[in-house]
């Protein structure tokens, strides 16, 4: 369409926006807005859903490692989550495959995992992050995964299999069991017909089957990739292995060559737990509670208040309020904001004495 005649329909539609109407005649018809059509739906594990999407024409692709943001619609309340495709950067149709571990609590998860269908339309937004593969590859990559931390490091091989790399590959994947591993079948496909890939599996809670058993140890490491130190490393995984495997790295002075990406907010700097005083005051709702220390995302709802957010580690903005009086610490760079009346990402500050908040 002329971009005039958009613009005149635009200024016609206002103040909803062209894609309110549109959607009215279809969901996917949008002029600005970012969706995607959920293609297939499978269930490859017990607690996890797989589901394939086909993006509209705004989708401007990802590089392998980084997230994109999902929004549906819960009980008519709009939640927006973070998950990385785990699909190859090159997948030839243009479709992307999420797969979704299904907490027991959580509300998107548990959504997608009961209700996501074929046809069911969602919001999505541009990939983002920077954990991701970087130009050129690296001779030798080690992937290391835990769970559902499968999603990014398996991106990251099938894009290396596309490309056709010739390096040396290891993934590295720790699950409860065998039954617990999203994609084994692709797994085992990509080990037998890539020569210098090798799949390894480390099984947490079973004893046989799998190439490892228990949790992460460094012999690990020189079991399944004795050229790791010369390699480069992802990590995707819960806290526990993440933090055994940055502590191995740190004692070998190779930290440089590890890369992670974190699914919850698991690292908080120095500093960041302040001498605990005063209160977190609500205006808007007048609700008041005794600081804790946690976040003030966490004291807000430990308060019954329900603010809407995305990420819970700083990165989706979603959970943005206005802090109206008082002095807070960013939990992932230890910098003190005092500013009255300026935003605040409730799921990455403390309060550091009283707080007021516009909420
Ligand atoms: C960059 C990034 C990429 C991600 N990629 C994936 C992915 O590929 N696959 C995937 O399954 N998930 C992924 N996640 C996690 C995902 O975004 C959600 O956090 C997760 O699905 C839980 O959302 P929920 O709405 O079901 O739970 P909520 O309703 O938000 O939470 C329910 C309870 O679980 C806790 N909780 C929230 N998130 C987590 C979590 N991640 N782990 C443990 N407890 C949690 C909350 O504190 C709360 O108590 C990613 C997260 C990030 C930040
Ligand atoms: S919830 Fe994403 S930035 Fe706070």
């Amino acid at each position: 369409m002329p971009s005039r005649a958009l613009r005149a329909l635009e200024a016609l539609a206002t103040p909803h926006g062209l894609d309110r109407y549109l959607e009215l005649v279809h969901p996917m018809l949008t002029v600005r807005e970012l969706r995607a059509e959920i293609t297939d739906v499978a269930h490859p594990t017990a607690d996890s859903v797989t589901l394939t999407l086909r993006p509209t024409r705004q989708w401007q692709g990802f590089r392998a490692g980084q997230y994109v943001q999902l929004t549906v619609d819960v009980d008519g309340v709009r939640r927006t989550r973070c998950f990385s495709p785990s699909c190859s950067a090159h997948r030839a149709d243009g479709r992307l495959e999420l797969t979704v571990k299904a907490h027991p609590d959580g509300v998107v998860s548990q959504y997608l995992k009961g209700h996501a269908r074929r046809g069911l339309v969602v919001g999505l937004a541009q990939a983002a992050g920077t954990f991701a593969l970087p130009q050129p590859r690296p001779a030798r990559v080690l992937l290391v995964s835990g769970g559902s931390g499968i999603t990014p490091v398996l991106s990251m091989l099938r894009t290396l299999c596309d490309e056709g790399h010739e390096g040396d590959v290891t993934f590295l994947h720790y699950a409860d069991t065998e039954a617990d591993v999203a994609h084994l079948t692709a797994l085992r496909e990509i080990a037998l017909l890539h020569r210098n890939v090798r799949v390894v599996l480390a099984y947490t809670r079973q004893r046989s089957g799998g190439d490892l058993h228990g949790l992460f140890d460094e012999t690990h490491l020189a079991e399944a990739a004795p050229w790791y130190a010369d390699a480069q490393t992802y990590l995707c995984g819960p806290p526990a292995l993440m933090n055994a495997v940055r502590a191995h790295y740190a004692a070998k002075g190779i930290d440089d060559s590890l890369h992670s990406e974190e699914f919850v907010l698991a690292s908080t700097v120095a500093g960041a737990t302040d001498e605990v005083s005063g209160d977190v005051a609500f205006a808007r709702t007048g609700a008041r509670a005794t600081n804790t220390g946690a976040t003030l995302l966490e004291q807000a709802e430990a308060a019954g208040l329900e603010p809407e957010y995305g990420c819970r580690m700083g990165i989706c903005f979603s959970c943005t309020q206005t802090k109206l009086s008082g002095c807070t610490r960013n939990v992932r760079d230890g910098e003190l904001n005092s500013d009255p009346d300026t935003e605040v990402q409730l799921c990455i500050n403390v309060p550091v004495g009283t707080v007021e908040l516009d909420m």
